[in-house]
């Protein structure tokens, strides 16, 4: 069996007396790309901020690597090699691509708040945004301002932001969302290029069922702050529970 990378252990994250997360046990294995389906508001979001310390939980715990890291700062999980995309995109638009990238691995290569920085690690920066930049199709648009780019091309944007910290786990909230239907199925192959060219593990929230039957190992089904189905696409396919709540029919 493969190294668990990721595990929840009765995971809780309440708002007042409504509980987002609702006692989530999760363990995901290196390697793998898990999907996290669900309706709207099933708590898929919050999970992914309790995951990567955005959001504090009320209760449970959270391992990486079998080390408990629930609650620690931020800038530590992603030390520890976790990259967090958010549901909402984060960029500087006035920068090109590349200086999007780039200022992203000098933050995590302890750069951040320098004004000078030595020319070889200045280079490194530029290198490793370079390859991130590659890696997911906007080489040839690195010079662009941010604002200069399409919808589609920001999302590859903030992947390749992710990417530049080189993580061994990926959390990708939504990463097509927003994005013209034609460009999704590209976004994805780079997503599933990632997974198999390296040690990386990632855990994908996405609402198009094609995408998730046809990227994903495993599929965690939420509803209602809890797991409520977990299996292959075809065990999910086949899983009623998991259709009807799916389909909000449930
Ligand atoms: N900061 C917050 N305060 C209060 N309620 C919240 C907050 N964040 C999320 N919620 C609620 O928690 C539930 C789960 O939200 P979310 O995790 O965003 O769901 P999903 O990502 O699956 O759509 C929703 O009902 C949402 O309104
Ligand atoms: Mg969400």
């Amino acid at each position: 069996m493969q190294e668990v990378v990721l595990e929840t252990r009765g995971l809780v994250k309440a708002f007042g007396a409504f509980r987002a997360v609702d006692g989530v046990d999760l363990r995901v294995e290196q390697g793998e790309l898990r999907s996290i389906i669900g309706p709207n508001g099933a708590g898929k979001t919050t999970l992914f901020n309790c995951v990567s310390s955005t959001l504090r939980p009320t209760a449970g715990q959270v391992l990486y690597r079998g080390r408990d890291i629930t609650g620690l700062p931020l800038h530590r999980i992603a030390h520890l090699g976790i990259g967090r995309a958010f549901q909402i995109t984060n960029i500087f638009p006035s920068l090109t691509a590349l200086e999007n990238v780039r200022l992203a691995a000098q933050a995590l290569g302890g750069d951040n708040l320098k004004m000078w920085i030595p020319a070889a690690s200045l280079r490194r920066y530029v290198d490793q945004a370079l390859k991130a930049l590659g890696t997911v199709g906007l080489a040839a648009r690195a010079g662009l301002p941010a604002a200069a780019l399409s919808h589609g091309d920001k999302r590859k944007l903030e992947l390749a932001i992710i990417l530049v910290g080189d993580p061994r786990l990926l959390l990708l909230d939504e990463p097509a969302a927003g994005m013209a239907t034609e460009q999704v199925p590209e976004l994805m192959r780079t997503i599933a290029d990632i997974r198999s060219s390296g040690d990386k593990t990632i855990l994908l929230v996405e609402h198009n069922m094609n995408v998730v039957m046809s990227i994903s190992d495993r599929i965690t089904v939420m509803h209602q702050g809890r797991i409520l189905a977990e299996g292959s696409p075809a065990e999910i396919k086949a899983n009623e529970a998991a259709q009807s709540a799916y389909l909000g029919t449930g």
